[in-house]
């Protein structure tokens, strides 16, 4: 089916900042989450028919440590400390995909970090 991208920085952002400092994001700039658990960006996005999608985040970390986050689909955690490993520089993007199922109509993708550090840069969700 058709790719939908989301951005992150058009996206319900908690604890986090819109920044545009580290180049080769898409949109306008990336979201910096703070150095917090529970740090988050929370995409509405919207599937035609109910069924099995490929969420697909872009993000950088460059540290190389694990920046873990919750995934969550309507309120439902659906990928418990989903790895976000060093990217080898902040200008470094990169996409994990995870594949989830998805009602017809809109849903809230949630991706929450899980420890101290925050989560990574987030470029953004495609669908
Ligand atoms: C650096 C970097 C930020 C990043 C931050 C972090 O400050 O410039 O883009 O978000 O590290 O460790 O999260």
């Amino acid at each position: 089916g058709t790719t939908v991208r989301y951005e992150a920085e058009n996206a319900a952002i908690t604890q986090g900042v819109v920044e545009s400092n580290h180049a080769g994001y898409s949109g306008t700039g990336f979201v910096n989450y703070d150095s917090a658990v529970g740090s988050r960006v929370q995409w509405t996005v919207t599937a035609p028919t109910a069924g099995t999608a490929a969420l697909r985040f872009r993000y950088a970390n460059g540290t190389t440590v694990n920046r873990p986050m919750d995934i969550t689909v309507n309120g439902t955690l659906v990928a418990d400390e989903f790895a976000f490993t060093g990217t080898g520089a902040w200008t470094t993007w990169q996409t994990r995909t995870l594949t989830v199922t998805l009602p017809a109509g809109t849903s809230t993708i949630r991706a929450a970090a899980t420890t101290a550090n925050g989560g990574p840069n987030v470029d953004y969700l495609e669908v």
